[in-house]
């Protein structure tokens, strides 16, 4: 098991917590990582086993360069629709980051998918004790009418939440990083369509943030215990209109987009151009798009007591994924 701590420096390169304000905790006992294949928990295991904790990651299925990839962390096969897995999975666990999702199963079977996958998850760390849950959630305005995403999202925070174990929600809304879905249907359009057509809902609002920031939060809220059972926004230093970030990315790609307005949001025409442009399943894209007829910008700024950095601007989140050598770049 690798308890490297934080003051090995070697092990420091490339992490996004090395300004972090708060201590490690490698005391607490074991951390369970969801959604360790994906995006976010990918990149979250590096800097918590930098960190000293001893980390177990839950796949669904075992892939050898995992072993490489994570020295020292423990990976347990596991589905969250099995509540048998997850018993496994959960077995000893202190703290849980949840990061899961089932969009790949498209409109008819996410949210089903996703209500069952919580359920099972809140009902299991009850029994095995664990003393946290920590998941990532997605931005929108509860007072308009959500995308059934972005209700989904808000659904798993209550059921993670109707158990005894203390939850805390983080909350945001595109992450700014290779391999996040939101981020690579934006930049396979830019790159590839010369003339985008933007329906009168890309004028909503959007506070991007970058995936380095999500990750200091994340291992963050772990480290400030005072955090556990509350909710936070999320977001960059910028909020801008979801034209406005394919505007961005479009200059900072040399590319000379056309945007011509489109006066309706036809979801089935959009999901249809992006899966000819983009290697994102379909499932996932309709879902995103529908979720543009909602405003993602943060309201809520109590993050800022515990976390004094400045989160980077939309512009330094993009070229951010275009350096080498930064857990940015890491495949998933
Ligand atoms: N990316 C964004 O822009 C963004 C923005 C706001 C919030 N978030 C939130 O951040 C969290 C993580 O998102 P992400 O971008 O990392 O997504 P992702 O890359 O698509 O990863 C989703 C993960 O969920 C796992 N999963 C799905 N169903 C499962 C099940 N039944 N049992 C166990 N694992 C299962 C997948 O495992 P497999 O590899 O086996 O499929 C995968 O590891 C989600 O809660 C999402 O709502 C993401």
């Amino acid at each position: 098991m690798n308890n490297t701590p934080i003051t090995d420096t070697s092990k420091k390169e490339g992490l996004f917590c090395r300004d972090l304000p708060s201590k490690p905790l490698p005391h607490i006992g074991t951390v369970l990582v969801t959604g360790a294949s994906g995006h976010v928990g990918g990149r979250l295991v590096p800097e918590l086993l930098a960190r000293g904790y001893k980390v177990r990651l839950m796949v669904r299925r075992r892939k050898i360069a995992y072993k490489s990839r994570w020295t020292g962390a423990e990976i347990v096969v596991a589905d969250a629709l099995n509540e048998e897995h997850l018993k496994t999975a959960l077995d000893g666990i202190d703290t849980a980051y949840y990061l899961i999702h089932s969009m790949r199963l498209g409109s008819k079977g996410f949210e089903a998918a996703d209500i069952r996958a919580s359920a099972n998850f809140r009902k299991v760390a009850d029994e095995k004790h664990v003393k946290r849950i920590i998941y990532l959630g997605g931005l929108g305005d509860i007072r308009s009418s959500l995308s059934s995403h972005l209700c989904n999202r808000i659904e798993v925070a209550r059921e993670l939440k109707k158990g005894k174990v203390a939850v805390t929600v983080l909350r945001a809304a595109v992450i700014v990083g290779k391999g996040s879905a939101s981020y690579e249907i934006m930049q396979y359009l830019v790159k590839r369509l010369p003339v985008i057509p933007f329906p009168l809902q890309a004028r909503n609002k959007c506070q991007p943030v970058a995936i380095s920031d999500v990750i200091k939060y994340l291992v963050g809220v772990l480290e400030f215990p005072e955090t556990a059972g509350k909710d936070f926004d999320i977001g960059g230093r910028d909020v801008l209109t979801y034209r406005e970030l394919l505007k961005v990315l479009a200059g900072l790609l040399d590319k000379r987009t056309i945007f011509v307005p489109f006066p309706f949001l036809n979801i089935g025409l959009y999901t249809y151009l992006a899966s000819l442009l983009t290697p994102i399943p379909n499932s996932i894209t309709r879902c995103l798009v529908e979720g543009l007829k909602n405003e993602a910008v943060c309201h809520d700024e109590s993050i800022k007591k515990y976390f004094t950095f400045e989160p980077m601007s939309y512009k330094e989140a993009v070229l951010r994924t275009r350096l080498p050598g930064n857990q940015d770049n890491v495949p998933c």
